[in-house]
Parts: structure tokens; C-alpha cells; sequence
């Protein structure tokens, strides 16, 4: 179970995060949901440690992390998408997948010193590397430096990155934001298939409702820093809160996907980071 329990940040006067208090169950996709700017991004920073919390606490499976560094977080189980600004640019993408695997596995110094653990080590990541990089297609680019790969493919090697930590937690912020069409599919099929492993925590933020909906076990909503709802999908989406936020409107996006207009909260897809 990762819970937090009152988590709160501010900036200056501004509360972003405003004492919210969750538990997340294994086996369980929770959807958050909000308008631009409610605090979504910073609630994950908080628990993945990228923003120190003002009060409250963060636990995973009882073991309190409010006061542990980002590596130390990541861990402890709790898998937050790298940025690419964490890659190596330069490095191949199979290079970049290499480190993210051999990260997983315990150093020699805890190991032993050998050759022969050396040489298995070594076709252990190399195997374990190109198999998650064939679930997020992207085997044929195995060889292109990061720096040069298109945002799409970027994105999927941001996903196949955090899959290869084998978190206990996956958090995905907005995670096929200015992919197209044909690619968006490739993670999303991703997350539904890391949902059939009943021990995973997946905490996805995503505008499209129609993802949200078919995805989602679980919808918690957020408004200036604040969880205004939480239930099933069937119970929010239907709740005065979220109804508010799409009456009049409900606006389609090139892929069909209904997004509830900035005017009313939700963001299209995409326009993440255009504060009102
Ligand atoms: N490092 C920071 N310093 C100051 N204000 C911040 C910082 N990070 C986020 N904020 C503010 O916190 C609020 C929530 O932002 P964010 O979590 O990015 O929203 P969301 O992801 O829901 O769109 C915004 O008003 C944003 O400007
Ligand atoms: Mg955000």
C-alpha cells in the first residue's frame, strides 16, 4: 500500500498541495484528474522526492519515505518516469536501457567479484535490455543516440526505462502527451498490460476521459491542491464536481477523446504547462 497522509507543499503563500491524504492499493489503476495547475505534477514530485514536502508523510508497505532522497524512493519500489534530461543523450538507446537494467541488480561488491558473474551480468542486462525495449517498440532504434530519437520515441523510451526498474509503483504523468496517433496506442497498451500484474500501484495522470475511463479502477480529482473526489469511474465522472467541469462542453480532440476544456478545468491533451 503507498499512502500519503496529509501532504503538503507551498510556494511562497501558494499551497499547491493542500493536505491530501490517499491510499493506493496493489492491483489498482488510480487515475488523477484536474484542471491545469490543480497540483497533479506536484503531488507526484512529492511522493517520488523531486519536491520536499511542507508537512505530511509519504509510506510505502508500512516503511515511511517523507524523509528519503529520490534514489532512495526509487528504491524502495516507487518508479517515476525518467525525464530525459536523466539519459545519457549521447549514449545509444540500448546503452540508456543497459544502465537503467543494471541499476536493478545488486553491485559487485555484494556479489562477488568474479568473472564469471561479470560475463552472466552482462548477457543478463543485455537480454533484459532488448526485451523491454521490443515491448516498447523500439528495438529497430536500439543502435540511434537519445539525442536524436523523435519526441514519440522518447516518450516510449521514458516508459520502457521506468519498466525496466521493476518498480512496486509506476506513476505516469501524462504519459502520451504530444505523441500521435499511431504511437499513443504502443503505451497504453503498455499500462494495460502492466495492469494484469495485481502487485503493481499505477498512478496515472491523463487528460482523455475515454482513456481515463477504460483504464482507470479508480478516479481521485484534484483542484488547487485540494482531492475534491474520489470513487469509481462510473461514481466520479458522474459526480457534481466533474459534471461542473464538462457542462456545455465537451470537446473532441483529433483522436475522438473527450477532454474537458481548460475553461472548466481539464486541459486538452497537450496543453500541459499553459497556466491560465
Ligand atoms: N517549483 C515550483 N515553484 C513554484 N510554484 C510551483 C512549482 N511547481 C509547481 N508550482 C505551482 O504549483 C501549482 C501546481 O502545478 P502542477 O503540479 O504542475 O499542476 P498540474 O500538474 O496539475 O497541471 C501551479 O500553480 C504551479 O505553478
Ligand atoms: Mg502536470
Amino acid at each position: 500500500m503507498l499512502t500519503t497522509d496529509k501532504l503538503t507543499i507551498r510556494f511562497g503563500g501558494h499551497v499547491a498541495v493542500n493536505s491530501v491524504s490517499c491510499a493506493f492499493a496493489p492491483g489498482t489503476l488510480t487515475a488523477i484528474v484536474g484542471p491545469n495547475g490543480a497540483g497533479k505534477t506536484t503531488y507526484f514530485n512529492l511522493i517520488s522526492g523531486q519536491l520536499k514536502a511542507s508537512e505530511g508523510r509519504v509510506h510505502l508497505g508500512g516503511r515511511e519515505l517523507t524523509h528519503l532522497a529520490p534514489s532512495a524512493r526509487t528504491h524502495a519500489g516507487l518508479g517515476r518516469a525518467f525525464q530525459l534530461t536523466n539519459l545519457f543523450p549521447h549514449l545509444s538507446v540500448r546503452e540508456n536501457m543497459r544502465l537503467a537494467v543494471q541499476a536493478t541488480l545488486p553491485g559487485p561488491h555484494r556479489r562477488g567479484l568474479n568473472l564469471w558473474s561479470i560475463w552472466s551480468d552482462h548477457r543478463e542486462i543485455s537480454e533484459r535490455a532488448d526485451a523491454v525495449l521490443r515491448q516498447v517498440a523500439l528495438h529497430e532504434r536500439a543502435e540511434h543516440a537519445v539525442a536524436s530519437l523523435p519526441h514519440g520515441d522518447q516518450r516510449k523510451l521514458e516508459v520502457g526505462l521506468l519498466m525496466a526498474l521493476q518498480p512496486q509503483v509506476y506513476m505516469f504523468d501524462e504519459p502520451t502527451a504530444g505523441m500521435s496517433h499511431d504511437e499513443a496506442p504502443v503505451i497504453l497498451d503498455l499500462i494495460r498490460e502492466l495492469k494484469k500484474d495485481k502487485s503493481k500501484i499505477i498512478l496515472l495522470v491523463e487528460h482523455k476521459m475515454d482513456v481515463v475511463r477504460e483504464l482507470a479502477d479508480r478516479i481521485i480529482v484534484l483542484t488547487n491542491g485540494t482531492l475534491v473526489a474520489d470513487g469509481s469511474p462510473e461514481e466520479v465522472i458522474a459526480s457534481p464536481v466533474v459534471q461542473q467541469a464538462y457542462l456545455g462542453m465537451a470537446p473532441k480532440d483529433a483522436g475522438g477523446s473527450t477532454a474537458i476544456s481548460p475553461d472548466h478545468g481539464l486541459a486538452p491533451t497537450g496543453a500541459e504547462g499553459e497556466q491560465p
